[in-house]
């Protein structure tokens, strides 16, 4: 944060943020804020913990449980001093230099703050305390253990966007309202709970510093502690809690999913720097340790495959390597990690590197378009025997996170490269969703890479992608199942055109295998991380347009919903579902990007991938 700062700057820096606190608690009402030792930097909070973060006793039955496999050494959270990364956010913004981009920036978040309201309204009234509201029904519904997900979810999104009396009515609920004791799910979901209660626990406290909320953020903590009580401390991650709390002994199971292992470790990180208590980063710890020590041994080193054996701690069998859906945020983790905590553990580093070296040369590719627009696609990798890959040319709504994660690590580790291909992804999401009817994305679709001859080309070299109208139509065939075999030019154009209209399929696009839109955060995630990173002015327009599409197709009469089928020629219809990333994370970005820079900046606070910002620890 003092990046390049003259020590002069530094005296002044302090005294006007305290004024500005003093003028923010005189015009608030805001929740208690924490004592400074904590708020102050993140310097300090390795080595004072918070105090009386342990949970109350009406809620400490998890603590309480005994555990089998108690670790005969716990790691302790790294000290010394942080390593000083380059700074994350651009120098210069100059939207800010204008008074009428400002005057418009304010209408855009009013317009967000209008949906954040109406969606919060809607789950105050219709579903207070469940873990989501039906936006077009209007009932409640428990798809996460019925703790309240998109209350949780949502607290720091309401802080952030000023709606403090909302904030402390939803706090004060919390507090006693939610039960990490009982549920009426039979399995409960480690990552989800994970990301979206401890992460969402964690951040709204490093925001606020109400005590309460760590509080809470240790009831979910050690709950989730005790699916990792196994013989080889590996976690459970889709977890029966009713055979676990009456005590049962417990194995980690062979098959896991790569992103629901990994991506632990910020939360329970972040949770054993406040408390000082260093049995979750132990836990992590652990997990980080067995994926470095395989990473150079999968089929596609620097990747881990899909699946992976916890029960074994085996992270290196297995030959399919996406970067979305089931594998993301472990890797959208590595980066995260060496910020989160100043850079003291340099594996979380090493780890980023080799995994963007082998995706870069393996994953994003060039997908043919036809206005010759030089983006990329992060896809997916077979490995079908030693040294083979074969590239599936698919886009995913949830990959479109690459970019953003790619200009993180880009700016924190110097990485031109990563930028180049970071700033090559966000236009590939950018253009996916112009060439939908109603300017969104559909959920997956399959393109036509340029460099289809030869798949484990470096896929950011200059090769050329020129709009080729009969080769689209071919793979449309193809993706198609039709055999093109014997017919003439005449009759295969007419074949794909069939194909093409009754798809619906965009030009360049070959099949979409999943026309839905459910409300997803990760291309406004990485148009915002870019604006932050180049303060490149023409993004706040994109995300506009993002915002109004979404905002048109997807509004109902009390909030927000999915919709089923975005090449729908008419207002698509909405599948009556508004998960807790809709106010957790889409409307948190979209707020966030027409927000003064400094709100949240990247230089101060890490995402978790629920879009919770953590504080950093800081030279
Ligand atoms: C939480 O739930 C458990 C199990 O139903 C119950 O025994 C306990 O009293 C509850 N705690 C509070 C504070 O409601």
């Amino acid at each position: 944060m003092a990046f390049a700062r003259r020590r002069g700057i530094l005296v002044l820096v302090p005294s006007a943020a305290f004024l500005l606190m003093l003028l923010y608690l005189w015009n608030t009402d805001s929740a208690p804020l924490a004592p400074s030792r904590y708020l102050a930097g993140g310097g300090t909070v390795l080595h004072q913990p918070v105090q009386d973060w342990q949970p109350r006793p009406e809620f400490a039955f998890w603590s309480q449980v005994p555990q089998h496999y108690p670790p005969s050494a716990v790691r302790g959270l790294p000290r010394g001093k942080p390593v000083r990364f380059p700074r994350v956010q651009a120098a210069k913004f100059p939207a800010e230099a204008s008074g009428t981009r400002r005057r418009q920036l304010r209408e855009r978040r009013a317009a967000v703050k209008r949906t954040m309201a109406r969606c919060w309204g809607a789950y105050r009234k219709h579903a207070w305390l469940a873990d989501e509201v039906t936006p077009v029904s209007g009932g409640p519904k428990n798809p996460f253990g019925g703790w309240g997900a998109t209350l949780v979810d949502a607290l720091d999104t309401l802080w952030i966007m000023g709606m403090r009396a909302e904030f402390r009515e939803a706090v004060d609920a919390a507090e006693t309202g939610i039960n990490f004791t009982t549920t009426n799910i039979r399995d409960v979901n480690i990552f989800e709970t994970n990301i979206r209660y401890l992460g969402g626990f964690l951040a709204a406290f490093d925001l606020s510093g109400d005590v309460r909320l760590l509080r809470k953020a240790a009831e979910v903590g050690e709950m989730l502690y005790k699916a990792f009580d196994t013989p080889n401390h590996m976690p459970i991650t889709r977890w029966d809690w009713q055979s676990a709390a009456r005590g049962h002994k417990q194995e980690a199971p062979g098959s896991v999913l790569l992103a629901e292992i990994g991506s632990l470790s910020m939360e329970f990180t972040r949770l054993s720097m406040l408390t000082g208590e260093p049995k979750w980063f132990d836990a992590v710890q652990r997990i980080a340790e067995a994926m470095a020590a395989q990473q150079d041994d999968t089929s596609l080193p620097g990747l881990w495959p899909l699946a992976v054996n916890a029960r074994s701690a085996v992270f290196n069998e297995g030959t399919l390597f996406p970067l979305g859906a089931m594998a993301d945020s472990a890797y959208e983790y590595l980066p995260k990690m060496a910020a989160l905590l100043g850079g003291l553990l340099p594996v979380y580093r090493t780890m980023y590197e080799k995994a963007m070296d082998a995706a870069l040369r393996h994953n994003l590719f060039r997908p043919m378009n036809p206005t010759g627009e030089d983006i990329l696609v992060a896809g997916q990798v077979r490995v079908e025997g030693k040294g083979r890959y074969s590239l599936e040319p698919q886009g995913q709504h949830l990959a479109c996170f690459m970019g953003g994660l790619m200009a993180l690590g880009g700016r924190l580790f110097d990485r031109p490269v990563d930028m180049d291909a970071a700033v090559g992804l966000v236009n590939g999401c950018i253009w996916a969703y112009k060439s939908f009817p109603h300017g969104i994305m559909a959920e997956t679709f399959y393109a036509v890479p340029c460099n289809k001859s030869s798949p484990d080309a470096r896929a950011v070299e200059d090769l050329p992608c020129r709009w080729d109208e009969d080769a689209w139509k071919l793979e449309v065939l193809r993706k198609a199942g039709r055999d093109a075999q014997g017919k003439d030019a005449a009759a295969l154009a007419a074949a794909a055109d069939a194909v093409i209209a009754n798809h619906r399929l965009p030009q360049g696009f070959t099949a979409i295998p999943d026309r839905r839109y459910i409300l997803r955060p990760e291309a406004i995630e990485s148009v915002f991380v870019l604006y932050r990173v180049t303060g490149a002015e023409e993004l706040l327009d994109v995300a506009w347009d993002m915002f109004t599409a979404i905002e048109k197709a997807t509004a109902t009469e009390l909030a927000n919903s999915e919709v089923r089928d975005v090449t729908s020629p008419e207002k698509p219809k909405p599948a009556d579902s508004m998960e807790s990333f809709w106010l957790g994370e889409t409307l948190k970005y979209f707020y966030l990007i027409f927000s003064e820079p400094d709100l949240i900046s990247l230089d101060e606070f890490v995402f978790n991938t629920e879009a919770h910002p953590f504080r950093r620890l800081v030279a």
